[in-house]
């Protein structure tokens, strides 16, 4: 019974995990918008997220998106706390270079490092934009929220700048011990497939991580 309540945690994990891998990319690709010239970005960043904001699969993927956040940290929460229960001695058994990495004894540290900047993210962008909180959002030219302008002078603040880039190593940090973990959870064990596994999540975490990293800059500098 234990067993299996631990093995459905874990695949909840996983599964929401991999869910926000492939929301990561759409998000980073849409985002690298922002680094091209300001007279193109406007109308292409704001034109992208009206028609996103306003599309029914969207909206419901967009949910998916929220369960899936709300599922992992719940359900990592409870594994941690069990986990700690049940090995109290862990300090002094744990040979932890042995046996595992960094990353993958701090995942906890890490997810909660990113709760915390996926609080403040949402506060800055998400509960303007779609709950009309604080400051109105402007129109552009062509009559739609003006998010780009938002994006625009949120990272023409030096501290929000660096606040991103920083937050953007424990996020590379936690995805690649993620990646590669979510597939053995979900019962990938091939022994080629998982060195193959954990190439592509190294290569993932990297371009998630400088990606997200590197806009602000390319804005402030811009
Ligand atoms: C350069 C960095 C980033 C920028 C400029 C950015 C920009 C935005 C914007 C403009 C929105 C609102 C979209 C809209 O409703 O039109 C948004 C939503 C969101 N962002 Fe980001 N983002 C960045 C990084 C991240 C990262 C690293 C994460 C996760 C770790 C993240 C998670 C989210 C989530 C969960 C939402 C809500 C999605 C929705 O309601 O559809 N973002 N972001």
């Amino acid at each position: 019974m234990a067993i299996n309540q631990h093995f459905f945690r874990k695949t909840i994990i996983a599964g929401s995990g991999l869910f926000l891998c492939v929301f990561l990319v759409v998000h980073l690709s849409a985002n690298l918008i922002l680094v091209l010239p300001a007279a193109i970005a406007r109308g292409l960043y704001n034109s992208y997220s009206t028609v996103l904001r306003e599309s029914l699969f969207i909206q419901i993927i967009a949910y998916l998106l929220y369960a899936s956040i709300l599922l992992h940290v719940i359900y990592a929460l409870l594994i941690t706390l069990k986990n700690r229960k049940a090995k109290p001695q862990k300090y002094a058994l744990n040979h932890y270079k042995q046996n595992s990495t960094w990353t993958s004894q701090n995942m906890g540290f890490l997810g909660t490092m990113i709760l915390l900047f996926i609080v403040v993210h949402l506060a800055n962008f998400w509960a303007r934009i779609k709950l009309g909180l604080g400051a109105p959002v402007g129109l552009d030219a062509a009559g739609y929220q003006d998010v780009y302008e938002i994006t625009n002078s949120l990272f023409h603040n030096i501290y929000f700048v660096c606040f991103y880039t920083l937050m953007a190593i424990p996020l590379g940090f936690h995805l690649h011990h993620g990646f590669k973990s979510a597939f053995k959870t979900l019962g990938f064990y091939h022994k080629k497939g998982l060195r193959i596994i954990a190439n592509v999540a190294l290569w993932y975490a990297l371009i998630i991580g400088i990606g997200f990293g590197i806009i602000p800059f390319i804005v402030y500098f811009k």
